[in-house]
């Protein structure tokens, strides 16, 4: 594990799920180089009153547990990540208060710190929700490696907040700071926002940060083509369920079938939720987790599991998380129970596959992408 050295202290911080020789650090230059500018610029003294925005595994409210900082992400694993590097600190959990990114606190703030996050559209609901937190001397420094700065950011903290500027560059990372006027006029948040699902004319809701907000994804949509309805299905999951879109077309082709739908992220759990729940009108039974993969769920309790996995994940993980995935649903699968995925073709999942379950079978396939299903015997 490897140890944050900066002017408030210095930290063993480790990334979430824990994995054994992990090359990638749970901070990043742009988080030290905000604790400097901080602490260079005597930014902060007892009484200062901090949110946190977006922190990856808690580096930053780990190193300002002094002011007892409330901390908003959309990540459970973020919030893990933090608890773990609280304990691993010898630091109480209850020095960091941790909010998901539908819930708003209900306070001003003398400082708000934002490591920007990928999502341009997540940026712009939590830029909007943020107005509500801020008094007329709130500084905002937003933080970032230089490659997640683009003018489309800037221009979001301008259009939002007012003047905005850039910090040097110092180890490939950039400050952004903003000393917000209520006088600008940015609009109302237009998040969550909605689209219609042709094949069925569903309206689907996304919260900002859910994956293909604006529209169907492709490999979402050959998923859909091809989904297996059996009368066997008895407990169906829907694993890294995004807005749900998986989840509620395998409810319709198997009536009798009880839907978990399973994400790390709260805002796509919540919108899976509001899109189950709009769409069978409270009729029809169905489980809600905001987790890591299938780590609440029972050995041998699934009868089918779902996958469109994530690929470039924010944490820099490659396919890891993917074929972590997939060995859960092993565990998780009843005998004869079946995993099916959509994935890139060249990503080669099948070899993974066909090594786990000694079975894979491709369903159909483009040019694009390949629907595999395995079954546990
Ligand atoms: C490619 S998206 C698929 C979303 C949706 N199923 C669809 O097809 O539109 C992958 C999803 O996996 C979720 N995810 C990533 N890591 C996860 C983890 N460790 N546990 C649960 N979900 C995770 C992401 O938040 C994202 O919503």
């Amino acid at each position: 594990m490897e140890k944050l050295t900066v002017p408030q202290g210095a930290f063993q911080l480790a990334r979430y799920p824990q994995r054994k020789n992990d090359p990638l650090r749970a901070w990043d230059a742009a988080d030290e180089y905000l604790l400097h500018h901080l602490y260079e610029e005597n930014l902060l003294d007892a009484r200062t009153s901090i949110l946190i925005l977006n922190d990856l595994f808690g580096a930053l409210s780990i190193a300002l547990t002094d002011y007892r900082p409330q901390l908003i992400s959309d990540s459970y694993l973020s919030h893990q990540g933090t608890r773990a590097n609280l304990i691993r600190n010898d630091l109480s959990t209850g020095q960091v208060r941790l909010l998901n990114s539908l819930q708003d606190p209900d306070v001003t703030f003398d400082v708000v710190l934002i490591k920007i996050p990928r999502s341009l559209a997540f940026l712009e609901d939590q830029l909007h929700r943020l107005r509500a937190c801020l008094h007329p001397a709130t500084r905002i420094i937003g933080a970032s490696m230089v490659k997640g700065i683009h003018t489309s950011t800037l221009n979001l903290f301008e259009r939002i907040f007012g003047s905005t500027h850039t910090s040097l560059a110092r180890k490939k990372a950039r400050l952004i700071f903003c000393q917000p006027t209520m006088e600008t006029e940015p609009g109302t948040n237009p998040y969550p926002s909605r689209y219609t699902l042709e094949d069925t004319g569903d309206q689907i809701i996304n919260h900002a940060n859910v994956f293909s907000r604006e529209k169907l994804d492709i490999g979402t949509r050959l998923l859909l083509e091809h989904l297996p309805g059996t009368p066997a299905s008895n407990t169906i999951i829907d694993l890294g369920c995004g807005n749900g879109v998986v989840g509620l077309i395998a409810a319709a082709r198997n009536p009798t079938a009880e839907l978990i739908f399973i994400d790390e992220s709260f805002m796509a759990v919540a919108s899976a939720k509001a899109n189950f729940q709009t769409v069978f009108e409270g009729h029809r039974k169905a489980q809600f987790h905001v987790t890591d993969n299938l780590n609440d769920l029972p050995t041998g309790s699934a009868d089918l599991v779902l996958i469109n996995p994530p690929f470039h994940q924010e944490r820099g993980q490659g396919d890891q998380v993917a074929l972590h995935m997939f060995r859960e649903s092993k565990t998780v699968l009843k005998q004869r129970g079946e995993l099916w995925i959509v994935a890139n073709r060249h990503l080669g999942y099948h070899i993974q596959i066909d090594r786990l379950f000694g079975n894979c079978r491709t369903i159909t396939g483009n040019r694009k992408f390949v629907i595999l299903k395995a079954v546990k015997r």
